[in-house]
């Protein structure tokens, strides 16, 4: 197990807490993954009593964990929580911070790593980054604070074992503002620090991408322009905006959830084989997909398709900025490099639509004729599809055609079917927070992503942002229930191409 460490979440009354970050802080503690002297500091603006807190804390854990909580084991670890209030922006806030951090290290008579953890709305970032600099905060614990009888000989800036930062995404609205707040990140943290929180990497399927591609002798060689005649991303949610209407509008899903998530699985599934499975090997090969990401064609409404869900603008309230926020993104990308050359990627993501669902498919080539000899007829043969489910029912599927049963030979398409949940009944899924925060407690950095990766994605993103502002690309409207407006479609029929679904 590892030493005693102090989580200081900022942001801790909000959604992120309740819903992820508590109840992933309880299943280590119950796993005893977490030091049993280690602590949280919750800081917010609301003013709450440490035990008013703690009974927040309670209930969240209980509505997110349901019949995996334990009444008794909760009183366990409640001591453990503690809660700070101030405005990020008032100095008073850090020097409370500091003493409480003080004490901490008196009692345990050494000096406590501290993880900041930044799960506030992003326009707090700026403040916290710059109030945790000028507090000093950032520099770990300082022994000159503590007395001499501690003994206390390591601390201050450069000992990385004792801050690290830990940053939700979005990171920046465009390109210029992620590079700005990778300055600040930067002149205050070393980018071994820094844990840029994307949660889809901590997914237990989207990990296993690098296991199947590179553990299985059969794929690899397939996996490039040769086989491969296109790979679809769907990140389909059913729940339109709901409570989060606010950060939403002016967001939008691109932002959302295209220039994290969707890129961060791009990256993995077309990635050249890594020098080596360390984290920096790993990121490299990631960035380098992501560096040649392009748009196949300078006219962005022939590229992208953007929408909203009927009702959207009601449900935001009219407020700024709802009428141009995107619900729903469908793009056609392109890698120049000689592995991808000729092979599109299109995406689909939207909120509201028919199921929840995301899954990547790789869909590939039919077989050939050989001089005009045809073994079946192409136009009967689907092609085969190999589809990694990231969610629900995390699994893998392959796409066959088998001989139909009897005289004739007809062809149809069958699916093969691996199902983790069938598979693995008694294995204990980790959460994404639960993974995500071990490894940045055990200082791995392989499912964070990194300065140079963040770039690369913001500048395609920032392209296809400019086009729209431009108003190259309409506003397309869609139902709710349905999968999105036909110009959806249209982008991917017109190649000769189809949205596919493993169970459509
Ligand atoms: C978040 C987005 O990052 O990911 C949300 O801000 C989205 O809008 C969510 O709903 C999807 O995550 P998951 O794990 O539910 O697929």
């Amino acid at each position: 197990m590892v030493s005693p460490l102090v989580f200081i979440i900022f942001g801790a009354t909000g959604d992120l807490m309740a819903r992820k970050l508590m109840p992933a802080l309880y299943s280590l503690w119950k796993q005893k993954l977490l030091h049993e002297k280690s602590l949280i500091i919750g800081v917010g603006r609301r003013e709450l009593s440490t035990e008013e807190f703690q009974l927040l804390m309670r209930d969240a854990t209980f509505k997110a964990l349901n019949h995996n909580f334990s009444e008794d084991f909760w009183k366990e670890i409640v001591d453990k929580l503690d809660y700070v209030s101030g405005f990020f922006e008032n100095d008073q806030l850090y020097k409370n911070l500091v003493n409480r951090l003080t004490v901490l290290d008196k009692n345990l008579q050494s000096c406590i790593p501290r993880f900041f953890y930044l799960a506030t709305p992003p326009e707090h970032y700026e403040t916290i980054l710059t109030h945790l600099q000028s507090s000093q905060l950032a520099e770990g614990c300082l022994p000159a604070r503590l007395p001499d009888s501690v003994g206390v000989s390591a601390g201050g800036q450069g000992t990385i074992n004792y801050t690290r930062i830990l940053i939700e995404k979005p990171f920046g609205k465009d390109l210029a503002t992620a590079q700005h707040l990778e300055e600040v990140l930067a002149n205050i943290f070393t980018e071994k620090q820094i844990y840029r929180i994307d949660h889809y990497l901590g997914k237990e399927t989207v990990q296993n991408l690098l296991a199947f591609r590179f553990g299985n002798g059969i794929f690899e060689p397939t996996w490039n322009n040769k086989f491969i005649d296109h790979i679809q991303i769907n990140l389909a949610e059913s729940d339109p905006v709901g409570a989060r209407i606010k950060f939403y509008t002016g967001v939008g899903a691109l932002r959302d959830v295209v220039q994290n998530h969707i890129l961060e699985m791009l990256s993995l599934i077309a990635l050249e084989e890594p020098r080596g499975f360390d984290a920096e090997s790993i990121r490299d090969a990631k960035t380098q997909v992501l560096e040649h990401l392009l748009l196949p064609d300078t006219n962005i409404a022939k590229v992208s398709v953007r929408a909203q869900y009927a009702g959207f603008t009601s449900e935001a309230a009219q407020s700024t900025g709802a009428a141009n926020t995107e619900s729903f993104v469908a793009l056609k990308l392109h890698i120049d490099t000689p592995r991808w050359q000729g092979v599109p990627f299109y995406i689909r993501t939207g909120k509201a639509l028919a199921r929840k669902v995301t899954e990547i498919s790789l869909h590939f080539k039919k077989p050939v004729c050989q001089d005009d000899v045809c073994f079946f007829n192409p136009d009967e043969l689907q092609r085969n599809v190999l589809t990694i489910r990231i969610q629900p029912d995390e699994g893998i599927h392959l796409r066959l055609m088998v001989k139909r049963p009897g005289f004739g030979m007809d062809l149809s398409p069958v699916h093969m079917r691996f199902c983790y949940q069938d598979t693995f009944p008694d294995g204990h899924t980790p959460d994404a927070y639960e993974r995500l925060l071990i490894d940045a407690i055990n200082g791995d950095q392989t499912l964070f992503a990194r300065t140079d990766g963040i770039a690369a994605s913001w500048r395609l993103v920032t392209q296809i942002l400019n086009g729209w502002e431009s108003g190259d690309a309409h506003m397309f409207t869609y139902h709710q229930g349905s999968m999105g407006p036909d110009a959806a479609v249209q982008l991917i029929e017109a190649d000769n191409r189809h949205w596919y679904l493993s169970e459509d």
